[in-house]
C-alpha cells in the first residue's frame, strides 16, 4: 500500500500526465485535487492519444475509482463533454465521482476571467479565460456554487437570485457588457446538474475508507509548483494550490496518509502564459526546443516560452513539495543540442549579488539571471533507450549533474511520448527517498 502525490515541479506541463499513467496502473484510486479545465494533460496509450483537462487519467485503465476532488473548480459542460468524448472512444465511467463540494465554474466566471485579463493591459497574466481565477474568488468570498448546489434547484436560485444581478453590475458597469439572466442560467445548470447527478458524492468519504482498506492512492496534481497561489511567481499564478501541501487540502485526507512525493520536472523548462522565467531562451535554441518538443499549450494552442533547465527553482520545488524523487520527462528533446545548460545559480541584476537558493519569489525574483553551468550534449538518439545504462555518456552525466543539483534522486526518465519511452531507474514508490541533509548549525 503507497499514497502518492504526483506534483509539478516546474511552471506546469511537466509531462506530470505520462508519469500519473505509469502509476495508475497500481493504484486504484486517482484523484485529482485541484485546477479546473485550465489543465490539459496527454497521454499516448496503446497508439491512441487522449487528452484530459478535468478527468483524471486513471479513467484510461478499467477498475480504477477516478475522483475530482473538492479542490477542483469544475466547468459542467466541459466534463460532459470531455466525458462524452472519452466514452465514445470506448472509455467507463462507472467508477468516476466528483466531490459534492467541488466548486462550480458558471458562465460569469468564464466571461469575467476574459474580460479582467482584456483590462489588465500589460499586467495581463496570461490565463487560460477557462474561469479559473474568478471561480475561486468566489469560493474565497464564499458565494461560490458547487456540485451540490446544481442538484438541488432551490438552493441554486437563491444562490443565483443573489449573485447575477451583483455579476450584472460588473459586466454592465466596469466592461461594458450584456447582463445575463439568472433564470436562464438556473435552468441551464439545474439541467447540467441532472446529467452529472450520478458522478456526485462525498468523496471524502470514499478515500477514507480507500485508506481503511489499504489501497493504493494516486494524488495527481495539475499546473505546477511555480503556479501554486501561494508558493509560485504571483500574480503570475493560477489561483488554486498545485503543490504537495494543496493534495491534502484539495482531495480531504490528512497529511498522514501520504506516503511519497514525486515532482516530475522537463529536462529543461517551458512555461505559458506571463511572468518571470530566468532560463527563458527567445533566440533560435528556444525556438529549437519549442520545435523538437513540441511545446504548444495543449488547453489554449499557445506556443511555450522554452530555456534551460533551472536548477535553483528545482530545489525550490523540493523545498516547497519535500519531493521524495524526480521524474525527469522529455529528455529525448535534448538528443540534438552540441551543448546544454543548466542554471545554477542566480545573479541580481541591480545588486550583483548571486544565489544558489531562491530569495524570493516575489518582486525580487524578477531582477533573477541565471549563471549557467555549460555540459556536453550527447547527439545521439534516447527514445528506445530502456535503462540508465543504455543511455548515452553525456546523457547520463546530464541527469547525475540534475540529481546533485537538486539533493534528490532521478526515479524515472521519461524519452518519448510513448508508454513504453519510460526508464525507470529507481522504483519511484519504494526506491531510495531524498535523505534529509544535517543541519548547517
Ligand atoms: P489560469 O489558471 O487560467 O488562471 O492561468 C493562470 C496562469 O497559469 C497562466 O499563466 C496560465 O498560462 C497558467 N496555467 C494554467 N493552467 C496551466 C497548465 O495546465 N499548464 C501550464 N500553465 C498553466
Amino acid at each position: 500500500m503507497a499514497n502518492v502525490i504526483v506534483v509539478g515541479a516546474q511552471f506546469g506541463d511537466e509531462g506530470k500526465a505520462k508519469v500519473t499513467d505509469l502509476l495508475a496502473r497500481n493504484a486504484d484510486v486517482v484523484v485529482r485535487y485541484q485546477g479546473g479545465a485550465n489543465a490539459g494533460h496527454t497521454v499516448v496509450a496503446n497508439g491512441n492519444t487522449y487528452k484530459f483537462h478535468l478527468i483524471p487519467s486513471g479513467i484510461l485503465y478499467s477498475g480504477k475509482v477516478c475522483i475530482l476532488g473538492p479542490g477542483m473548480v469544475i466547468d459542467p459542460k466541459a466534463f460532459i463533454s470531455e466525458i462524452d468524448a472519452l466514452m465514445e472512444r470506448g472509455l467507463d465511467d462507472a467508477l468516476l465521482r466528483i466531490s459534492a463540494s467541488a466548486h462550480v465554474t458558471m458562465p460569469y466566471h468564464l466571461i469575467l476571467d476574459a474580460a479582467e485579463e482584456e483590462s489588465r493591459g500589460a499586467q495581463k497574466i496570461g490565463t487560460t479565460k477557462r474561469g479559473i481565477g474568478p471561480t475561486y474568488a468566489d469560493k474565497c468570498a464564499r458565494s461560490g456554487i458547487r456540485m451540490e448546489d446544481l442538484l438541488d434547484r432551490d438552493v441554486l436560485k437563491a444562490k443565483l437570485d443573489w449573485m447575477v444581478p451583483r455579476k450584472n453590475v460588473l459586466l454592465e458597469r466596469l466592461y461594458n457588457l450584456p447582463p445575463l439572466s439568472a433564470k436562464e442560467i438556473l435552468d441551464e445548470y439545474y439541467e447540467l446538474g441532472q446529467k452529472v447527478k450520478k458522478y456526485v458524492c462525498d468523496t471524502s468519504a470514499l478515500i477514507f475508507q480507500a485508506v481503511g482498506e489499504r489501497k493504493n492512492i494516486l494524488f495527481e496534481g495539475a499546473q505546477g509548483t511555480l503556479l501554486d497561489l501561494d508558493h509560485g511567481s504571483y500574480p503570475f499564478v493560477t489561483s488554486s494550490s498545485p503543490s504537495a501541501g494543496g493534495a491534502c487540502v484539495g482531495a480531504g485526507v490528512g497529511p498522514t496518509t501520504i506516503d511519497r512525493v514525486i515532482g516530475v520536472s522537463k529536462a529543461y523548462v517551458t512555461r505559458v502564459g506571463e511572468g518571470p522565467f530566468p532560463t527563458e531562451l527567445t533566440d533560435e535554441l528556444g525556438n529549437k526546443l519549442r520545435e523538437t518538443g513540441v511545446e504548444i499549450g495543449t488547453t489554449t494552442g499557445r506556443p511555450r516560452r522554452c530555456g534551460w533547465f533551472d536548477a535553483v527553482l528545482g530545489r525550490y520545488s523540493v523545498r516547497i513539495n519535500g519531493l521524495d524523487c524526480l521524474a525527469v520527462t522529455k529528455l529525448d528533446v535534448l538528443d540534438a543540442f552540441e551543448e546544454l545548460k543548466i542554471c545554477t545559480a542566480y545573479r541580481d541584476r541591480e545588486t550583483g549579488e548571486t544565489y544558489t537558493d531562491l530569495p524570493s519569489i516575489g518582486s525580487k525574483f524578477q531582477r533573477m539571471e541565471p549563471v549557467y553551468k555549460t555540459l556536453k550534449g550527447w547527439l545521439k538518439p534516447t527514445t528506445e533507450c530502456r535503462s540508465f545504462k543504455e543511455l548515452p555518456e553525456m546523457a547520463r552525466q546530464y541527469l547525475e549533474f540534475m540529481q546533485h543539483e537538486l539533493d534528490v534522486p532521478v526515479a524515472i526518465v521519461s524519452v518519448g511520448p510513448k508508454r513504453d519511452n519510460t526508464i525507470v531507474i529507481e522504483d519511484p514508490i519504494h526506491g531510495p527517498k531524498r535523505v534529509l541533509s544535517k543541519p548547517t548549525a
